[in-house]
């Protein structure tokens, strides 16, 4: 039996809806509370799979974790130095970030290839380039790397890509350097801020986080803190394209705008009223033509690729032509045969997609292939004529926080049930 998502279409959603902490940062905060040496909690915590995942991996190292709605407490006090080889490894990317903070704290790590959505070719190779530069020594065998270093000495790391995992996993492994590390074309996205941030509160040397060059002075004690994390830009992204598709009024709160400026242009450029209030955004439903726009994405402040597929969705109901290229993951467009199913009109190019709107869409049975298209397929279902069944919901629930319940108090007709496979 597998676990559908229903939604009935074409009911007008009105209301406010709460955003959670943001899933890319808290997948990062939870592995780096292992580096302190006392209990570290964290409030905001968003309900969502990979936080019960990285929990799991956490006590397998013999961490106390408490979970109780949105805090988490972890102390890492009776911790082991554990080899994390189990299934629960790649249940998710995320689980890389304990090369980093492992490596930082006993100068070895023993971990299974991490796992996570398949949006093309994934390498860590900048992670491990990294990793190496602090001196550690790197083997591979059986899925499984081995880290090891004599002493983790600070050095100088350029970045060939701005990625945001290598570049939180290398200040991980380096605020137990000895002397000074300098990560240079540093990725800048929110979220890395956030965990630099409460690295800091537990002691640690960090300057520059936020821009592309990243100074580390390695200092020998983290100690426990309290840290709140920032809300999650990309549910919120993917609630401001719900209300632009679906929404007659809808306030999104707790937001940063600033954290959206590219996505927030791109709606207005396709006509889309809003109003921007403190950590609030009022989406007004759209009464006239929706226009087609380009999208390209990029590393952060460009258009989020998280946020490509969402409004993949909308596009498909501009009144003409939308030209998307994906910069990122170039093979992220596995959304897109399945809104085909549902009636848009898109073909594929070489890391681009166009999409020709208007297209009514109709409900049906379609498959989320990673967590983005899930939320492509849901914004979907809920413009569609009739019934829409999404299978794979696991894929939907490791990132958003009950996002049904959510849709549900905007007036959203939406239900679970089982289907036969
Ligand atoms: C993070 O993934 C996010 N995941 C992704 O969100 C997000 O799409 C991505 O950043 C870009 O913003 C988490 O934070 C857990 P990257 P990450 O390292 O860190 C290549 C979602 O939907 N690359 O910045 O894995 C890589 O293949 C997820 O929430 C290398 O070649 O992204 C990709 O093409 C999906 N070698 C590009 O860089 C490396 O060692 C960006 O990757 C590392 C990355």
């Amino acid at each position: 039996m597998a676990e559908v998502i229903a939604i009935d279409g074409g009911y007008k959603l009105n209301g406010t809806v709460r955003i959670s902490g943001a899933k890319n940062a808290t997948v990062a905060l939870i592995p780096a509370a292992v580096l302190s040496d006392g209990p570290v909690e964290i409030l905001g915590v968003p309900e969502i799979s990979d936080v019960a995942a990285l929990a799991t991996l956490l006590r397998e190292l013999k961490c106390d974790v408490e979970i109780d709605g949105e805090r988490i407490k972890v102390d890492p006090t009776h911790m082991e130095d554990i080899p994390l080889v189990s299934d629960a490894v790649n249940k998710l990317r995320a689980s890389y970030y304990f090369m980093g903070a492992l490596l930082g704290k006993y100068k070895r790590v023993k971990i299974k290839m991490p796992g996570g959505c398949y949006l093309g070719p994934r390498p860590i190779d900048l992670h491990l380039k990294g990793f190496e530069a602090l001196g550690a020594k790197i083997t591979y065998e059986d899925d499984t790397y081995l880290l090891e270093a004599e002493e983790l000495v600070g050095n100088s790391i350029y970045l060939d890509f701005a990625s945001v995992g290598a570049t939180i996993n290398i200040m991980l492994a380096a605020v137990h350097a000895q002397g000074k590390t300098v990560i240079e074309n540093a990725a800048k996205e929110p979220e890395i801020i956030d965990v630099a941030n409460l690295l800091t509160k537990m002691g640690a040397k960090i300057r520059g986080v936020g821009t592309d060059t990243i100074t580390i002075d390695g200092v020998d004690h983290l100690s426990g803190t309290f840290h709140e994390i920032i809300p999650d830009r990309i549910e919120a992204g993917t609630f401001l394209i719900i209300a632009a598709a679906a929404g007659e009024k809808v306030i999104v709160q707790n937001i940063i705008p600033q954290h959206l400026e590219a996505l927030i242009s791109k709606l207005k450029e396709m006509g889309i009223k809003m109003d921007v209030v403190g950590d609030s955004i009022v989406v007004y439903g759209r009464d006239d033509a929706l226009k087609p726009v380009n999208v390209k994405t990029q590393i952060y402040p460009g258009f989020a690729t998280d946020l490509q597929q969402p409004l993949t969705t909308l596009l498909t109901q501009a009144q003409g032509d939308s030209h998307v290229k994906e910069t990122i993951y170039i093979e992220r467009f596995k959304h897109c045969p399945q809104l085909n199913k549902m009636g848009a009109h898109i073909d594929l190019e070489e890391a681009a997609s166009v999409i020709h709107g208007p297209t009514p869409l109709h409900g049906t049975r379609v498959e989320a292939t990673d967590l983005r298209c899930g939320a492509a397929l849901v914004i979907a279902g809920l413009i569609a004529e009739g019934r829409t069944e999404i299978t794979n919901v696991y894929h939907i629930d490791r990132g958003y926080d009950n996002i049904d319940h959510k849709l549900i108090t905007l007036g959203a007709h939406i239900t679970r049930y089982h289907i036969d496979e």
